[in-house]
């Protein structure tokens, strides 16, 4: 089943649904367009807006698509009592009538996504500077993500469990939601983890507050605008462009906050986790979801040309700008000058360039910061490392940064993530492959993993001795599919639950026990 396209959705297939001529067509008529993206709150004072900076596209570096207008945190008070208020008018709504207006809109949501694909594909390219078929594959998950949490309703918070108890007595564990949560989201699935989020926590049973990244409020504020349209009650959920550090240190020190949802780096994780524990009030439910420094690991049995794609599009694909992207890339030594010489003329046919072009297949980074950041990386490894391959030069205007691919005799180089398309290569003889397990155990992390091997007792050892969340076996590494490939890490790549998953729902909500004396 190599090469087979394996992405499924919880309902119509984009694939078909989208007919990419009609698709190319409304995408040029959209990239003129100028976005707007301000708070969406549920008060009559809306909250003073703190600035109003220009957006421009990553890959241009000076061609602006839009405003967004940054929500000031010192009205957060009155945004929190909004979301409490609407929270605790729908709690006390009957559960059944409750939850299905939750479903519908959910489902709702998901289709009107899908009618505004050309518009919400093309800003992703423009505001993220991700390819379009990157931009295809964000919104197809956006729409997963809206139905695969619309059905888990029925499965969690339909029923409450009957327990066995003494005769006389009617035993009962059910679900509801927790309260105000914040859903705090980063700017490389600008679309699919804001949404997943947020559908997420409505479907539990809360209210939320977005705040989307810095970097990509435009998509983010068409989104809320569209999930209102479909009829998401604004008290229910609410909209903040803005700093992560300032809207994330008002909000966690307010009485009415329930829980925090953060997908993003784990050193930010780790601040909001102490300001957390030093808030004031109820302890508060964290998810965090972070990175990566994800591993190949190629024995000698592996298939060379099979290896050789599948690290291009783990290590390469997005700029290399996922927590799953494959960082360290371990070659047995008896296979491993075959790969290299086949991974670096590969490398020569990457078209690196204008993320609007269908022909690209590595778009810009974030930003100039996250460019200056990687260049940084790849001078230190022109110093203690040998390069093994390069794509093409990428463009001088704009914030590119060419794949690269470096051949380390230690670790060092990966003590931190490096978010970006920059590949490690690892030599290991089938004698030190413990140390090398050991080795990957100690970065830390335990996000993704890929194992290239035609030996089942290999793979599987491989498999059982690293401890990350999601394991591929002679496939690439990224791309996990809704309710296919629940998605989340362990260590310093997050807490769980995993994204995606039948247990993530649970999390967003709070257990109660009713006990009848019949
Ligand atoms: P980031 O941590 O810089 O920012 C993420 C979000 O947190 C943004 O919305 C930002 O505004 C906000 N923020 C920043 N500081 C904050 C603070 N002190 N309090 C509250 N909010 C704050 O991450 P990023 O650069 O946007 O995203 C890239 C990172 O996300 C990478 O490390 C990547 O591996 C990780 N990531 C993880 C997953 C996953 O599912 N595990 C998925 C995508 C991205
Ligand atoms: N869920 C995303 C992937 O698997 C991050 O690539």
């Amino acid at each position: 089943i190599y090469g087979k396209n394996r992405r499924n959705s919880h309902g119509i297939n984009l694939n078909i649904s989208l007919q990419r001529e009609l698709l190319f067509d409304d995408m040029r008529r959209w990239s003129s367009h100028q976005w707007e993206a301000r708070p969406i709150t549920a008060t009559t004072g809306k909250g003073a807006l703190l600035a109003d900076k220009p957006v421009i596209a990553p890959f241009t570096a000076q061609y602006q698509i839009g405003r967004s207008q940054w929500f000031n945190p010192d009205n957060i008070a009155a945004v929190m009592n909004a979301g409490a208020a609407g929270f605790e008018r729908w709690r006390l709504l009957a559960p059944r009538y409750a939850n299905q207006e939750r479903k519908a809109w959910l489902m709702l949501l998901a289709s009107a996504l899908e009618n505004h694909s050309a518009e919400l594909i093309t800003l992703c390219v423009l505001e993220a500077g991700k390819t379009v078929q990157d931009s295809i594959d964000e919104l197809r998950e956006a729409v997963d993500f809206c139905r695969y949490y619309a059905r888990q309703i029925d499965v969690h918070f339909a029923q409450p469990n009957k327990l066995t108890g003494p005769t006389g007595e009617c035993n009962e564990l059910y679900y509801e939601g927790r309260g105000v949560w914040l859903c705090i989201s980063p700017w490389n699935f600008p679309l699919a983890i804001f949404i997943g989020q947020i559908a997420a926590a409505l479907a539990a049973g809360n209210s939320v507050i977005a705040k989307p990244a810095e970097a990509t409020s435009l998509i983010a504020a068409r989104a809320v605008e569209i999930a209102h349209q479909v009829g998401i009650p604004k008290d229910l959920l609410q909209f903040l462009p803005g700093s992560g550090v300032d809207i994330g240190s008002a909000a966690f020190n307010d009485i009415n906050l329930a829980g925090v949802a953060f997908t993003g780096s784990h050193k930010t994780a780790r601040q909001i986790a102490l300001q957390l524990a030093q808030r004031n009030g109820a302890m508060v439910p964290f998810i965090a979801e972070t990175g990566g420094q994800n591993a190949m690991i190629v024995d000698s049995t592996a298939l060379p040309e099979q290896v050789v794609r599948d690290v291009l599009r783990s290590a390469f694909g997005s700029a290399g700008q996922r927590c799953s992207a494959l960082r360290v890339l371990c070659l047995q030594d008896d296979i491993a000058d075959e790969v290299i010489r086949l991974l670096s003329g590969a490398m020569l046919e990457l078209s690196v360039g204008d993320p609007l072009s269908l022909s690209t297949d590595v778009g810009p980074v974030i930003d100039s910061r996250a460019q200056h950041y990687l260049l940084r990386h790849i001078r230190w490894l022109e110093q203690h490392a040998k390069c093994v391959g390069k794509a093409p030069k990428a463009p001088e205007e704009g914030t590119f940064v060419t794949p690269v691919a470096y051949e380390i005799t230690d670790f060092e180089a990966l003590r931190e993530e490096h978010f970006g398309p920059i590949l490690h290569i690892y030599r290991y003889s089938a004698k030190s492959l413990n140390t090398l397990i050991s080795n990957i155990n100690s970065l830390g992390f335990g996000l993704t993993l890929s194992v290239h091997s035609r030996n089942p007792d290999t793979a599987s050892r491989i498999e059982r001795g690293i401890r990350v969340g999601n394991v591929y076996v002679n496939r690439d590494q990224i791309g996990a599919v809704v309710g296919v490939q629940p998605f989340g890490g362990m260590g310093l790549s997050g807490t769980g639950p995993k994204a995606g998953g039948p247990n993530y729902l649970l999390r967003f909500a709070t257990e109660r026990t009713r006990t009848i004396n019949t």
